[in-house]
């Protein structure tokens, strides 16, 4: 019931992390448009694992395989399907995770909502199910880039545990993001936070923090109120992923403790466009999108799956200790910021292609 997310731009994902593979169904992709595997897969290539001594070291190539929808490097109009298969899977490493319930992870609430669960890994609820939501999100992406030439979006770490990056919002790039492995524009900050990480995990232990997403070039108009406004999309979006425990879009919870005159963004005149002076809001109003940067954040939760030995109970109700086997990302973080992307795309091309359906007058040429 809930694998599909979107109206125009549909997105259905499928597959468990020691199944056969994983991938999705993307419907309502408009035809004509150029896509390969190679851009696919560049995007697929940021969040596969095995990238650095920070992330698991499950090895998966992570390489797709697009089954339908394309012709001749063009979109067809019809259901496009990208397949991943899973190759590195090592169910013996999950025996005891049969019997007994992982704390804070996804085992208990699976097994007593299915009555049954794919014990190995983490069945549907791994992170390997966003393989599909970052092919859709490269899709999204390039449909976005053709109805608005200065599309961008880059999401990064702003936070690891306590250590917090000083990152100019507005100037970042995604090249500036990729530049270390814990994807933190501040080069200084990521140091700080790749030791750490080391350290906790050294300790059997897991940490995290918060990712900021930026979109640039997205024109007013998206957003559908008052159910889909592009806010309450945007943190759907985000809070169906893995891990994530929190979001807030401009002020945030900041805006809690300002006045009203600190708060508004003053609207004037700049190069014969109404703008805002300051950018409270994150660039939506009302739920639509007002023209100025989109700016949000996402927080995360440290991996359950750590080292040390937890208290837990059995399936059979017996109290046990369980101490994970396997292998884990010590912080989910680098490997999020491609999936926190992906998903602000696929919102962003879905309200791009209903404001076109509605016929709006700055419909894109
Ligand atoms: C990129 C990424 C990697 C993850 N890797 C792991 C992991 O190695 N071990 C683990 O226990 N959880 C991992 N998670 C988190 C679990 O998928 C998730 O916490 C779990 O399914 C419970 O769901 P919930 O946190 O959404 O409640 C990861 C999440 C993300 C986004």
């Amino acid at each position: 019931m809930g694998n599909t997310f979107g109206q125009l731009f549909r997105v259905t994902t499928f597959g468990e992390s020691h199944g056969g593979g994983v991938g999705v169904v993307i419907d309502g992709c408009p035809p004509k448009i150029d896509i390969s595997e190679t851009e696919i897969q560049r995007e697929l290539d940021r969040r596969r694992p095995g990238q650095s001594k920070i992330t698991t070291q499950r090895k998966e190539e992570d390489r797709c395989k697009i089954l339908s929808g394309v012709f001749a490097g063009k979109t067809l109009g019809t259901p496009i399907a990208v397949l991943v298969h899973n190759k590195d899977a090592r169910p013996e490493d999950y025996l005891e995770v049969a019997r007994k319930f992982r704390p804070s992870h996804a085992d208990f609430t699976y097994e007593t909502k299915y009555g049954i669960r794919n014990w190995q890994g983490g069945g549907r609820a791994s992170a390997r199910e966003t393989i599909g939501r970052v092919a859709a999100g490269a899709v999204a992406k390039k449909i976005l880039s053709i109805l608005h030439s200065e599309f961008e979006v880059v999401a990064y770490v702003v936070q690891i545990h306590e250590v917090i990056a000083k990152i100019n919002r507005s100037a970042v790039k995604t090249k500036d993001v990729d530049r270390n492995v814990v994807r933190c524009p501040d080069s200084a900050a990521a140091k700080r936070m790749e030791a750490l990480i080391e350290r906790i995990h050294d300790e059997g232990d897991s940490v995290v923090g918060v990712i900021e997403c930026v979109v640039r070039g997205i024109p007013p108009g998206l957003g559908e109120p008052v159910f889909d406004k592009l806010e309450a999309d945007l943190a759907k979006a985000m809070l169906s992923l893995p891990a994530t425990k929190g979001f807030e879009i401009g002020s945030g919870f900041g805006a809690t403790r300002m006045r009203g005159s600190e708060h508004n963004d003053p609207f004037e005149m700049r190069a014969g466009k109404i703008r805002t002076a300051t950018n409270n809001s994150g660039g939506v109003q009302g739920g639509i999108s007002n023209g100025e940067e989109i700016y949000f954040r996402v927080g995360f939760k440290p991996t359950a799956t750590i080292g040390r030995k937890q208290r837990t109970v059995t399936k059979s109700q017996q109290e046990a200790t369980l101490a994970a086997r396997g292998r884990h990302d010590p912080c989910v973080l680098p490997r999020a910021v491609p999936i926190v992307e992906a998903m602000a795309a696929i919102v962003l091309c879905d309200h791009a292609l209903r404001q076109m359906a509605l016929g709006s007058r700055d419909r894109p040429a």
